[in-house]
């Protein structure tokens, strides 16, 4: 987490660098900073707790430069101050930098090596900039200073900017495990950790890999690898439109992303079906999936949400038995795997780091994978041997809407071709076209009942304390999405359950008054949850259906049209997602930017 932006070369480098931090606010936003130099002798360092919009009102007239380094912050070592909000600096007030990752030897570090030195914060990243100002007092470059510095680093991950004020045009640059991006410009260059912050300057950046140590000028980027050897690093260009990250007349990108959903169900089905509703999936990608014995879906939060729905596409058009795991955990694992695994990676972001992790173990065993992403060049995608777009456009509030839905889209597509070039019949009869039209419809439906919703969320949620979302099956997974969403922007404690468990000892959560949304979308399991509701009712909650219209009582608040029953989640997280939404609104929150979260997790 954490964003970090870099500029040379250009005169309005605040500008840039206060617009860069407000388009990366999704990776970490409890206190911001930035650096400027005016290379006249001049230069500026403004730093808050709170908001890129605080750090805006600190920043006066005067504070103007053509070179600088900024952050947005999400804490990991020490608390929310301004003292360690980046950047951070040496004692001697000639180094500057910031950082967007963990040093885990920190302690380590200062204990060997800077026993004398003043500190003036309680992170990780101080540590790193009062070694580089320590050996270039020794008599080092400041090139051999930061390298020295980070060969000290043991199972680091970061994205470092750092400044000398002795040298202001130049940034020192290097990347481990964090993402990085140095943008190519007009006399000017950027570096920052996504490149939507700086599509206003450039939309051609360059990958630079896990190890590299990079000095970028205004006209200039040096590439040292691992080796120190000077390399070439590929450029590629960026076609997102700059306004697709607008919010228009939206009061929240949560509402405008829920919203997008049915289009980005068509555009879907336009993308990836052909007339004939064949998917079209490259040949070698479907070759390797056909030939395995096992896939393991790996992601985190949401993204393994949508995993779970993709176990069930694929083991019932495919006939490959599935595993779907929590990165994290499966990153430390030492999992026995089948003869022919292939792994698919969901990820939203493409940076996840606790993903990212199982992807290394993957490619050191040299082992297939596919990641299945909405950021294209993202490190996730660059690293697995294949990827899939979601094409959902920026995905900006910190709540995963519009990507659960595409990504359970696509894996039905990708488990519908599978399935057809292994000869499955129920794969080749599965109409996905069709249904894929049908739920845009039905989503569209879903979507303008917000009145409705708004009401429920007062009724039932804003003042609830719990509440629980149960089902089967699928429907037991979407309430594991629907939990998810109601507690990280409202802060209810919520829980997804599978309803037939509830009754094995957490029914004795159930108060008077706790609301219960049961999830009824399987014509084989519609009627044992039913009871489970009733027997929540029994002691006094307050339950709630979302129900698919065949299996619906007329006292259900959702109903949903019948769609394929592997494809009911697109549809019964709608009312989830909008109630999430409602009751963060209702309670005064701040929907986008939920307390203690970012959007982009690249710390394990
Ligand atoms: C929840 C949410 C998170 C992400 C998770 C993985 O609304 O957004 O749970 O799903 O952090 O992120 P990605 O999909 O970018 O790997």
């Amino acid at each position: 987490m954490c964003g970090v932006v870099g500029i040379t070369g250009n005169e309005n480098a605040t500008k840039i660098l206060v617009h860069g931090l407000e388009k990366l606010q999704y990776r970490g936003y409890d206190s911001a900073g930035i650096f400027v130099d005016d290379q006249a002798g001049s230069n500026f360092l403004v730093k808050t707790t709170g908001s890129i919009a605080d750090l805006n009102e600190k920043i006066t007239p005067e504070v103007q430069g053509t070179a600088g380094i900024g952050h947005t912050r999400w804490a990991t070592h020490g608390g929310v101050t301004t003292e360690n909000a980046h950047p951070q600096f040496s004692d001697d007030n000639r180094f500057y930098l910031v950082h967007n990752g963990v040093i885990e030897n920190y302690q380590e570090l200062k204990d060997e090596y800077l026993q004398d030195v003043k500190f003036h914060s309680q992170t990780d990243t101080e540590v790193i900039v009062q070694l580089v100002d320590k050996f270039s007092k020794e008599g080092l470059s400041t090139k051999d200073a930061f390298k020295k510095t980070i060969s000290l680093l043991k199972n680091a991950s970061y994205a470092f900017l750092l400044m000398d004020k002795e040298d202001p045009e130049t940034l020192y640059v290097a990347k481990n495990k964090s993402p990085l991006l140095i943008g190519l410009g007009d006399h000017c260059n950027v570096v920052c950790s996504d490149s939507i912050a700086m599509l206003d300057v450039t939309n051609t950046f360059m990958e630079i890999q896990d190890g590299d140590v990079c000095i970028v000028k205004p006209d200039s980027v040096q590439v040292y690898d691992q080796a120190g050897e000077l390399s070439e690093r590929k450029h590629f260009e960026v076609n997102v439109d700059p306004s697709d990250s607008e919010k228009g007349t939206y009061p929240y990108y949560m509402l405008k992303e829920i919203d997008e959903q049915p289009n980005v169900m068509r555009k879907l089905a336009k993308e990836y079906l052909d007339e004939n509703g064949k998917p079209v999936i490259n040949d070698q990608l479907l070759k390797a999936m056909s030939q395995a014995d096992r896939f393991y879906i790996v992601g985190a939060g949401t993204s393994y949400h949508a995993g779970l729905v993709g176990k069930k596409q694929l083991e019932a058009l495919t006939g490959i038995p599935t595993e779907v795991h929590v990165a994290s955990e499966f990153a430390y694992e030492k999992p026995l795997l089948s003869e022919k695994p292939f792994f698919i990676f969901l990820s939203q972001s493409g940076e996840t780091a606790d993903s990212r992790q199982v992807l290394v173990n993957v490619n050191a065993k040299k082992l297939p994978s596919l990641t299945i992403t909405n950021v294209a060049n993202s490190t996730l995608s660059r690293e697995a041997d294949f990827t899939l777009l979601l094409n959902a456009g920026p995905e900006i509030s910190v709540a995963s809407t519009k990507a659960y839905t595409a990504q359970i889209a696509l894996e039905a597509i990708v488990a519908k071709a599978v399935g057809m070039s292994k000869g499955n019949q129920k794969a080749t009869d599965f109409d996905l076209k069709y249904q894929l039209g049908l739920i845009a419809t039905e989503m569209q439906s879903l979507v303008e009942e917000k009145e409705i919703i708004n009401q429920v969320s007062k009724d039932y949620f804003v003042d609830a304390k719990q509440a629980f979302y149960i089902g089967r099956g699928v429907d037991y997974t979407v309430s594991l999405e629907s939990a998810l969403k109601l507690k990280e922007i409202s802060y209810v404690h919520a829980e997804g359950f599978a309803s037939g468990e509830l009754k094995h000892g957490t029914i004795a959560l159930i108060e008077e008054g706790t609301p219960v949304i049961g999830i009824i979308t399987q014509d084989d399991t519609a009627g044992l949850t039913r009871s489970n509701l009733a027997e929540t009712a029994a002691r006094g909650a307050k339950t709630l259906a979302i129900a698919k219209k065949s299996l619906a009582k007329p006292e259900d608040t959702f109903v949903i049209a019948d769609v394929d029953e592997l494809l009911t989640p697109l549809l019964s997280v709608i009312p989830a997602q909008l109630l999430a939404y409602y009751t963060s609104l209702n309670k005064g929150l701040n929907v986008d930017l939920p307390r203690n979260l970012a959007k982009s997790v690249t710390v394990e």
